[in-house]
């Protein structure tokens, strides 16, 4: 059992929680079943209908009675706070704040309702910002990670966020998918891990066939860090770079924004046709963290794994 100063202010068994996705992601199915398995289930709510985001939340409460986060993307979803927190989730999960928005006012509004605030930084400053302003966990997000990323590897964000916020707790994202990264986070301060790729890579996750098999067939030099899905879906994301699989799609406009963006109408439409039928032609956000994904799994299964091999790893580290 591994109990961490996340693990007890959240109130859950295993110091691993998932992603919070957008745009569909994650699923009730998902976000239950690593609930269930004793992590934190995070459901993405970000640029998906309120009606489904209720409906996931249902089906999610339906496989598990245990605590549960929804995240939003403050930056695009501010003005859906209210709703969010209105599905009564035991975790607020949010990311990527402007610098002109109130952190603490809108932290604030989640804790009113009895939850807690789990925000993920890229730089130490959004840490401290978000410390200030009275997040009760801190998600420290390296460059390795696949979606919406900062500049700085792991390594360091996690180990400079540990020191800037003291004594709360902090998780550590990006390039993390087994117990050696949770053993490794722990070594570094942090008080456990959250997993975006790997999570998608499950029998639960409502990704594309295709994706799942691009991340498992992935070695990690496969993804490209660029602007360029923004461009295409026309999304003003501040200060983040993006993570995602070098598809032929991405190879054909890498370089070309300017032209991508007066075909973007156009072009959306082909992703979301090739994104159904062909992994080489699609728009892929993974990490490259998909190099150590050798097969799609129960996400139950990989909540149990990743905290059993971190015991063997730790215990094999001596006294
Ligand atoms: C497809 C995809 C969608 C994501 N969407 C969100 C999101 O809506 N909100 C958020 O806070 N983070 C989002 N992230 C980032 C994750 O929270 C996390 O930081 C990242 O996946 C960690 O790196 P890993 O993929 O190596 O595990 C997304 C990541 C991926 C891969």
């Amino acid at each position: 059992m591994l109990r961490t100063r996340f693990t007890e202010t959240v109130g859950i068994e295993h110091p691993v929680a998932s992603a919070g996705m957008g745009g569909g992601a994650t699923s009730g199915e998902l976000v239950g079943a690593v609930s269930e398995a004793g992590g934190l289930g995070v459901l993405g709510a970000s640029f998906l209908q309120p009606d489904d985001v209720a409906d996931m939340v249902r089906r999610a409460r339906e496989l598990t009675s245990k605590p549960l986060g929804i995240n939003l993307l403050l930056h695009a979803m501010e003005d859906r706070v209210e709703e969010t927190l209105a599905l009564e989730p035991e975790i607020f999960s949010t990311a990527w704040a402007r610098d002109d928005q109130d952190l603490a006012a809108i932290f604030a509004r989640a804790h009113e309702r009895g939850c807690k605030v789990m925000h993920m930084v890229p730089v130490v400053e959004d840490a401290v910002r978000a410390a200030d302003a009275g997040a009760d966990v801190i998600v420290a997000q390296g460059n390795e990670g696949g979606g919406h990323i900062g500049e700085i590897a792991s390594t360091v964000i996690v180990r400079q966020v540990v020191k800037a916020v003291s004594p709360l707790p902090v998780l550590a994202a990006g390039g993390f998918v087994d117990g050696a990264g949770l053993a490794a986070a722990l070594a570094l301060g942090a008080d456990g891990v959250l997993l975006g790729t790997r999570f998608l890579a499950t029998d639960e996750a409502p990704v594309e066939q295709a994706y799942k098999d691009a991340i498992v067939a992935s070695d990690g030099t496969d993804t490209v860090v660029t602007t360029l899905s923004d461009s295409l879906s026309g999304r003003d994301w501040p200060g983040a770079w993006a993570r995602l699989k070098r598809t032929r799609f991405v190879e054909q406009w890498l370089g070309r924004e300017p032209e991508l963006r007066r075909r973007r109408a156009r072009l959306w439409e082909e992703v979301a046709a090739f994104q159904e039928s062909n992994a080489d032609d699609g728009l892929m956000w993974i990490g490259q963290s998909a190099g150590l994904i050798d097969s799609v799994e129960p996400a139950g299964d990989v909540v149990r794994r990743i905290v059993a091999e971190a015991e063997e790893v730790i215990a094999t580290l001596g006294p």
